[in-house]
């Protein structure tokens, strides 16, 4: 089977217990932490900033858990937080290139950083952002919802946005993950994986119900179809 990634977003995560919450969703399969940033600037909303990352990358360390967590910035500016993240144990930074005046200079601070690093599409984004960095991606993440809340609708136009992603990584030869954002469930997976993506972010399928295991589970057993 392809390596297929599942990453449940932490957005839709009891914040209140965010530790605990996080460690159960990845003990019950999750491969990635999927961390999202907002500033009610970028996107109308107010999350997480690099202390509760700091933090959250302990509290799993002291778990026994070393998996990645991979920061979507939804924010602006984008520079400043880079480094900021890299040091609160971020493996992966993405951030969106119209919140970035300098898109190569912001993906280049990330790979200095340490970090994988990657650009982020919303629905009307144009590809076009992707014509001269492709060697510079460590992974592409279309958002199939625009961005700034879980429990959206999956925004059925990107699958064919996946598949001219899809073309493009392989054209490139570069090993470029191919993320999607937004609206994954169960019961469309399948199609999201067969139209090119890697890797999966999921925020209400899976903290929205009390068995995280039987949701990853499932989603496993679609992708292996
Ligand atoms: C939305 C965030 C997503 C969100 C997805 O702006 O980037 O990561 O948590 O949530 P679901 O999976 O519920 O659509
Ligand atoms: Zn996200």
């Amino acid at each position: 089977m392809k390596d297929f990634l599942i990453a449940p977003s932490i957005l839709s995560a009891d914040f209140a217990r965010l530790g605990e919450d996080t460690v159960k969703a990845l003990q019950a399969g999750g491969d990635v932490v999927h961390f999202d940033v907002m500033d009610n600037h970028y996107v109308p909303n107010l999350t997480m900033g690099p202390n509760i990352c700091q933090s959250l990358h302990k509290y799993l360390r002291d778990a026994g858990i070393d998996k990645p967590i991979d920061v979507h910035l939804m924010a602006m500016p984008v520079d400043s937080l880079i480094p900021q993240f890299a040091q609160a144990g971020a493996t992966y930074i993405t951030f969106h290139p119209e919140a970035s005046l300098h898109v190569d200079r912001s993906l280049q601070l990330i790979k200095e950083h340490g970090c994988k690093a990657g650009l982020v599409f919303t629905p009307a984004t144009p590809l076009s952002y992707l014509d001269y960095v492709m060697d510079k991606l460590d992974v592409i993440l279309l958002m199939s919802v625009n961005p700034g809340f879980g429990g959206q609708s999956f925004i059925p136009s990107t699958l064919d946005k996946l598949r001219q992603v899809r073309q493009r990584i392989d054209a490139s030869g570069y090993a470029i993950r191919l993320e999607i954002d937004g609206g994954v469930k169960v019961d469309n997976i399948g199609e999201i994986a067969a139209a090119g993506a890697d890797m999966f972010v999921a925020g209400s399928a899976i903290f929205g119900q009390p068995d995280y295991r039987a949701v990853i589970d499932k989603m496993r057993s679609e992708l292996a179809k």
